[in-house]
């Protein structure tokens, strides 16, 4: 299991967008300030526009971009595979290279993504080692590396979507309370959220953890430092009733060493029940969740206009992509 992520990769290592996305890998958030979410943002809008008309695009044309995916996937590889597509460009599948690329025949990683940079514009890439999106952007010479989530460590791309969800529906990303559920040591999801939102002022995190799998120390010192007020609670009963957003995760099945171990630890799962948000959660919040939800938000929530997962939470999803893309491409 890791043991932290967020203290990990110092911002100094990261190449920063500043403002000029071309060419750029996308690896951390922490490449990212302000004005570069916010240049996402108003072109997500745009492209919100363009997919809600049906408008033919010709942005990517002539692009070709790998989506190299050692982890399953439906969202990340669905919407970047869309949002490639919705603006004319084309993509190279390729889901469980380790099984069906010479992987499987023993090369290594690095020569992979050079065999890919050769017949492509840019490479999306999901892996199950914390850092693989890194090393995948120092092994490729001449095209940009994408980040779609690399072992517990970052998902900064969900983190643009997540954001924008949240910029949608209140207008600020500064003063804003929020209630993190689930697995805090592995959810990159969490990693990245956390991170994004220590780049705007007075914002509160409320934690609901199982014990075993709390946010690393390293990283809860990282992000108080940052600026995040960060609160641990134990239960359910401690979720204060003032949340303006609750991001709930699964615990993730995958980094544990035994189907026993992760079945010990599932079993304190916490599930949102439309009674757990009638009695904490206020009228004007938001639901979100990145999925896939494993038993852990009952259906019957569904319903309830706050709960946004399976509807502008997704949708941005490829709207940031394909925004994100443009940018990279050079083509916004
Ligand atoms: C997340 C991921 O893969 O990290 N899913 C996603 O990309 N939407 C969250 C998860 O798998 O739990």
């Amino acid at each position: 299991m890791s043991m932290s992520n967020i203290a990990t990769y110092p911002s100094s290592q990261v190449e920063a967008i500043h403002g000029n996305f071309q060419g750029k890998d996308i690896v951390s958030l922490d490449q990212f300030t302000v004005g570069d979410l916010y240049m996402v943002f108003n072109l997500a809008l745009k492209m919100r526009e363009l997919v809600l008309t049906s408008e033919p695009s010709q942005i990517l044309a002539g692009k070709v971009i790998s989506l190299l995916f050692f982890e399953p996937s439906s969202r990340t590889f669905g919407s970047f595979a869309s949002a490639v597509k919705r603006l004319g460009g084309q993509t190279l599948d390729i889901q469980n290279p380790e099984m069906v690329t010479s992987v499987h025949k023993g090369e290594t990683f690095e020569d992979t993504i050079r065999v890919f940079e050769a017949y492509s514009d840019a490479i999306v890439l999901r892996h199950p080692r914390s850092g693989a999106a890194r090393a995948a952007a120092e092994a490729a010479r001449f095209v940009p590396v994408i980040n779609a989530g690399d072992g517990t460590n970052e998902h900064p791309t969900q983190t643009l979507l997540d954001l924008c969800t949240l910029y949608e529906r209140f207008g600020r990303l500064d003063h804003l309370t929020g209630l993190l559920v689930g697995d805090a040591l592995n959810s990159r999801t969490m990693h990245s959220l956390m991170r994004g939102l220590s780049l705007f002022e007075h914002n509160r995190l409320y934690i609901l953890a199982p014990d075993q799998l709390r946010l690393a120390r390293d990283d809860f010192v990282a992000c108080r430092s940052r600026g995040i007020e960060l609160i641990e609670i134990a239960s359910e009963r401690e979720i204060p009733t003032n949340c303006d957003f609750w991001y709930w995760t699964r615990i993730q099945q995958e980094r544990f060493s035994s189907p026993e171990e992760y079945q010990k630890l599932a079993a304190g799962k916490f599930v949102a029940t439309p009674e757990l948000l009638a009695r904490y959660a206020k009228k004007d919040m938001i639901l979100m969740d990145p999925l896939p939800r494993v038993g852990t938000i009952d259906p019957m929530v569904d319903q309830d206009e706050r709960a946004v997962y399976l509807r502008s939470q997704i949708r941005n999803g490829l709207y940031t992509r394909m925004a994100l893309l443009a940018l990279i491409m050079g083509r916004a």
